[in-house]
């Protein structure tokens, strides 16, 4: 009698501690990624780590842009910046940019092929 009212709890209780345990597990930086506690990283690097997020050279099915030059990075988000109907991530992102910073972050970018 007992024991069907104890297994819910106790299921409960297991999958509780496998939920807090999962919270509790560190995010592994990417090797591929520069660390923001370097503070060598000139400001197009430090710009462009948001970007190696999403498009990293492993590829996670976003268009990679390793094999990009500056210029071709600079137009793409030079239009995610101007075309105004745009609702995708990447004109969020490219509006939040200076031209400067556009420039800087694709001077980055190609260096660091
Ligand atoms: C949240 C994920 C995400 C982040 C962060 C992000 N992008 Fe993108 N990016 C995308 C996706 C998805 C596309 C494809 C959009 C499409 O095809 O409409 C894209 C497209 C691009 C393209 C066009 C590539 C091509 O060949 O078609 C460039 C260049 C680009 N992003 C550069 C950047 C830069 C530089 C940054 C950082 C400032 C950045 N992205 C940050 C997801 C992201």
């Amino acid at each position: 009698m007992m024991s069907s009212k104890i297994g819910p709890i106790i299921l409960g209780a297991v999958l509780t501690l496998i939920l807090l345990n999962a919270c509790q597990r560190q995010a592994v930086p990417r090797a591929d990624m520069p660390l923001l506690t370097d503070t060598s990283l000139s400001k197009g690097a430090l710009l462009s780590v948001s970007c190696n997020n999403c498009h990293a050279k492993t590829g996670l099915g976003i268009p990679n842009y390793s094999n990009h030059s500056a210029k071709r990075i600079k137009k793409y988000l030079t239009f995610y910046k101007t075309d105004t109907n745009g609702t995708s991530v990447m004109h969020r992102m490219a509006r939040g940019l200076s031209d400067e910073e556009i420039a800087l972050i694709a001077g980055y970018l190609e260096a660091s092929k």
